[in-house]
């Protein structure tokens, strides 16, 4: 059986991905074979694929760390022919072994997940590390205190996959969400999703001092570098930022200010466990739960496999709106 995967070279000091013909032996070991209908688009995706930074670190490799599909072929006795499935997160696949753009996969069967009752794939890989790290944030702000009374709380990078999961969850928890983008365009879109107010990438703070006005009760940041230290400056007392991410930069700098005089808190969020792993939140994301995300359908966009390069070339190089996944066999 012949298939097509986008596979990752290193090849004189470069990074190309090509797409490829395939068969099952060209693919790293594994108990279980799926067929693939969907796999979403992170931004680590997207690096991956344009080869800019580290996140494959081994070649060649098929890059994609989500994918929801359909076994096909079971060594490991709790999978069956016909399950509905999904694989994502975790330190391997899509990394340093195969991953999920390629219309099959392979994988041990310790790292799927089933696709609960009332789900389909789509969903599943639509929200997947995305919502789930965002969920996660989300669960950080309520464990330190910061309720929807509180005032108001701030998500950076408005428009992308992971904060528009955020802003829609924490809006359905009727906090009251401030959007941050760099896409004017984009207002109503936010707004329809939850946001109160939208705000630029320089309205997070009202200036340059060490403690500015307390602007924030709680944060979710997902941009990192400059922006970050905006918000620490612009915390109320007590207030809680939420960092998961490093679209805006690797590093910063701050002052001590925030954190002894405000009491400020800085939690880090590393969400990226398999399904299985997940737990407590990941329940809490499915139909029925707290945190499950009520705008999926406009969140996440359908875009064939054929068109993967492209999109990859498009968000690293502008951005994009929400969350692309892409289809197999549609
Ligand atoms: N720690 C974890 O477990 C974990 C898990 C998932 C994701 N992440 C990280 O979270 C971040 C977001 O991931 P994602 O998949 O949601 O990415 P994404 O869809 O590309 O969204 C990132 C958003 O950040 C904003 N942005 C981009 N470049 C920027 C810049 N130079 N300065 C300020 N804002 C900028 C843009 O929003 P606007 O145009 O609306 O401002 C963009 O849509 C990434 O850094 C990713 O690696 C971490």
């Amino acid at each position: 059986m012949k298939f097509k995967a986008l596979r990752l070279y290193s090849e004189d000091g470069k990074r190309v991905c090509r797409m490829v013909d395939q068969t099952l032996a060209d693919l790293d070991p594994g108990d279980v074979v799926i067929r693939s209908q969907y796999a979403a688009v992170n931004y680590k995706d997207a690096r991956a694929v344009t080869g800019v930074g580290n996140v494959i670190s081994r070649f060649p490799c098929v890059p994609g760390v989500e994918v929801a599909g359909v076994v096909v072929e079971s060594a490991d006795p709790q999978f069956r022919q016909g399950d509905r499935v999904t694989v994502q997160g975790g330190r391997e696949f899509g990394m340093r072994r195969d991953g999920g753009y390629s219309e099959y996969v392979r994988v041990p069967g310790s790292w799927i997940g089933r696709v609960p009752q009332g789900s389909d794939g789509f969903d599943m890989v639509g929200m997947g590390l995305a919502a789930y790290t965002s969920a996660v944030a989300v669960d950080a702000l309520m464990k330190h205190g910061v309720t929807p009374d509180r005032g108001r709380v701030v998500v950076t990078g408005g428009t992308g996959g992971s904060s528009s999961f955020a802003i829609d969850m924490l809006a359905g928890l009727g906090y009251e969400v401030v959007a941050s983008t760099g896409k004017t365009s984009e207002h109503d879109y936010l707004k329809m999703l939850g946001a109160s107010d939208v705000i630029g990438r320089d309205g997070l703070t009202t200036g340059d001092k060490p403690l500015e006005e307390q602007l924030w009760a709680g944060a979710i940041d997902v941009v990192g570098g400059a922006p970050l230290d905006k918000l620490l400056r612009s915390m109320q007392k007590g207030g809680v930022v939420c960092a998961f991410g490093n679209a805006a930069g690797e590093s910063f700098t701050t002052s001590i200010y925030p954190f002894i005089l405000r009491s400020v808190s800085l939690v880090g969020v590393n969400a990226n466990h398999p399904v299985p792993e997940r737990g407590e939140v990941w329940q809490r994301m499915m139909p029925g739960g707290d945190l499950h995300p009520r705008h999926i359908q406009d969140i996440c966009y359908r875009i064939p496999f054929g068109q993967l390069q492209a999109h990859c070339d498009k968000l690293i190089a502008s951005g994009v709106r929400g969350r692309a996944v892409v289809t197999f066999d549609e």
